[in-house]
């Protein structure tokens, strides 16, 4: 079972951005938390992060035929684009959204989410761990479909 990772734009910021917000551990320890979640799951993990719509795009495009889910954060792309929520269509992979922070409780402009509309599901608030949850979850699925 292969599943892409995808970050969206200044996750790479982690630890140095809004520590009361994202916390204070680095991208670097939240690439590491993926990277082992998904072993300890006996899952093959396909880690990107890029600041830039178009690279997400992209990625999403190139995994068509390649991975069997994504889980993905697109970050402040979440609540702008289009284009990233008709990639997710347009290869039909079985997606997941993961936030760090509880985006329902923030700013009315994150209260939407274009690339939610094609996910199968949603964690958000939960850190590090929502990530982990979404790994669990797509696992299960991809299982029983
Ligand atoms: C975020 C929430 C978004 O609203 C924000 O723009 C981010 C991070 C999160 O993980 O909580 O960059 O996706």
């Amino acid at each position: 079972m292969k599943i892409l990772i995808i970050n969206g734009p200044n996750l790479n910021m982690l630890g140095i951005r809004e520590p009361d917000i994202y916390g204070s551990q680095d991208f670097r320890a939240l690439q590491r938390f993926i990277y082992d979640s998904c072993k300890q799951e006996g899952i093959e993990p396909i880690l990107f992060q890029s600041n830039h719509e178009g690279a997400i795009v992209d990625r999403i495009q190139a995994s068509y035929g390649e991975v069997d889910g994504i889980v993905i954060n697109p970050a402040a792309y979440t609540h702008t684009s289009v284009a990233i929520l008709d990639a997710l269509k347009a290869v039909a992979i079985p997606a997941v959204e993961v936030h760090l922070s509880n985006v329902n409780e923030r700013e009315s402009f994150r209260q939407i989410s274009y690339p939610g509309m094609a996910c199968i599901k949603s964690f958000v608030g939960l850190g590090f761990e929502g990530y982990r949850q979404a790994i669990l979850f797509m696992k299960d699925f991809l299982q029983n479909k």
